[in-house]
């Protein structure tokens, strides 16, 4: 690369750098009700994403990789916050644990660009078994 356009890409991602982004957990309201060794499930493979106990890695503050991750947590709050289960109505809690069911089942959750590194939120045959049953149980129960 010539050196003029080297230092033009150097000042840009320096500027980038100064973007201010909202890197905040807001206080947990109630939390979704689900049995324990379902919750541990979605602590760990979820949480980062969609809750407001988003343990921020040392990434999010490094742009471009920051625009990414805290664009996918602020969406993934929106769509289904675990944290704010109490905002939701019965039926929208019904579709949501639905939606999570699809979502584990064809592999679409966690994103699979979290997962190299976070191994740790790759489902297990026994994760995906746990959230399947809680899903029957809650619509036997409805
Ligand atoms: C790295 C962040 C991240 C992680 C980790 C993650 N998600 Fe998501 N999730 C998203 C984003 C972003 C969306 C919204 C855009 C989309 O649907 O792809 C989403 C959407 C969803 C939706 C759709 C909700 C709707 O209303 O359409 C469900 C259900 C879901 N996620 C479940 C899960 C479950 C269950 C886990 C854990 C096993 C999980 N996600 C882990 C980022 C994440």
């Amino acid at each position: 690369m010539p050196k003029r356009v080297s230092l033009i890409v150097v000042g840009l991602l320096l500027a980038m750098q100064f973007v201010p982004l909202d890197r905040s957990n807001p206080p947990v309201g109630e939390i979704v009700d689900a049995p324990p060794e379902v919750l541990a499930v979605l602590e760990r493979a979820c949480y980062d994403c969609h809750s407001h106990q988003t343990v921020w890695p040392w990434y999010a503050w490094v742009a471009p990789i920051s625009f990414l991750v805290v664009h996918d947590v602020q969406e993934a709050r929106e769509h289904l916050n675990f944290n704010d289960w109490g905002k939701y109505t019965p039926e929208k809690r019904r579709k949501k644990i639905d939606e999570i069911l699809e979502e584990v089942e064809e592999g679409e959750m966690p994103l699979f660009y979290y997962l190299p590194l976070h191994p740790e939120a790759d489902l297990s045959a026994e994760d995906r078994l746990a959230i399947e049953e809680w899903v029957s149980a809650v619509n036997a129960g409805s």
